[in-house]
């Protein structure tokens, strides 16, 4: 099922009003039952998403800390419980990746060193740029998360080669979270800065960011595990079936979502020109139904922020 980008004024005018609620996990996760092929059992790419999981927390603390500075400037009430919503959904998807980061640590993943680098560009970098340069890299991660969301919903056929339930039930429940939260940073962009040119430097920051994991998180991995990986022809053969998978224009996570994550640069973008409410509707059912919801095992709480008139 492939998501309609629908005419941006259509949708733009019609602001999403709802507040999403905020879910808490406890996924338990165990260092024996982590599957390091996780994905298209491709070590490379499966070494990438481990360290997107290591940098997303970092990129997630900045959206949280942006977002809560931000808020007091919001006037609009569901707006602002929507930036709650938001804040909330982060703030679990921080505790639960670094949950599941220190697993990774004892599964021959180097998180510590990974954690030192992302604090060096996020807590010694980005962290310190002027607030109007986060508000826009706040905006520009939630467009990343928000494309990768719609390739995977497009695409959930990955989480199922696995037998990993943990992993699986992880991501699937970041995805669908940061789809159903995927304009609120937008919004707030909007409605507190509207530069164009101000949301091309989040973008290209963000952007930047994620394409740097490849290098670090998917090439280096495989050879700090085994050096001798250098010279196995298994190595370089998965080498070139994870960039496949990663910018294969057809069906990688990213070439073939370069349309979407290249209409951010379109003027009068907006999120929710990329519909996805039949995507959210099939996976809340798939997910969280109280019976046989794949999440339902790890959800401990709900919570949904009142709407207050300020
Ligand atoms: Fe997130
Ligand atoms: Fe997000």
């Amino acid at each position: 099922m492939q998501a309609a980008a629908k005419n941006s004024t259509e949708i733009a005018s019609a602001p999403n009003r709802a507040v999403i609620p905020i879910r808490h996990m406890d996924f338990k996760f165990d260092p024996n039952e982590v599957d390091p092929l996780f994905f298209h059992n491709a070590e490379l790419a499966s070494a990438y998403f481990e360290a997107l999981s290591i940098f997303l927390t970092f990129g997630e603390d900045l959206v949280i800390d942006t977002a809560r500075y931000h808020r007091q400037f919001v006037t609009d009430p569901e707006l602002k419980a929507r930036v709650t919503s938001l804040i909330g959904q982060e703030a679990v998807h921080s505790k639960m990746h670094n949950a599941f980061n220190d697993v990774l640590a004892k599964h021959r993943f180097p998180v510590t060193f990974y954690r030192f680098l992302a604090t060096q560009v996020f807590d010694y970098g980005f962290k310190r740029f002027p607030n109007p340069v986060q508000l826009s890299m706040m905006a520009g991660i939630e467009h990343f998360t928000a494309v990768m969301a719609e390739f995977f919903m497009n695409h959930d056929e990955v989480f199922f080669e696995t037998q990993d339930e943990k992993q699986r039930a992880l991501w699937m429940w970041h995805m669908l979270e940061e789809s159903e939260h995927k304009d609120i940073a937008y919004d707030v962009y909007q409605q507190l800065s509207g530069s164009y040119s101000l949301r091309m430097i989040g973008f290209v920051l963000a952007f930047t960011t994620i394409l740097f994991l490849v290098p670090l998180g998917g090439v280096l991995i495989p050879i700090i595990r085994r050096p001798s990986n250098l010279f196995r022809p298994s190595y370089w053969k998965d080498v070139a079936r994870s960039t496949g998978l990663l910018f294969g224009p057809k069906t990688g996570v990213y070439g073939s979502s370069m349309g979407h994550i290249m209409d951010y640069l379109r003027r009068d973008f907006h999120p929710n020109d990329h519909d996805t409410t039949e995507h959210l509707a099939y996976y809340r059912e798939l997910l969280l139904n109280p019976e046989t919801g794949l999440l339902t095992p790890y959800m401990t709480k709900e919570f949904v922020p009142p709407v207050r008139a300020s």
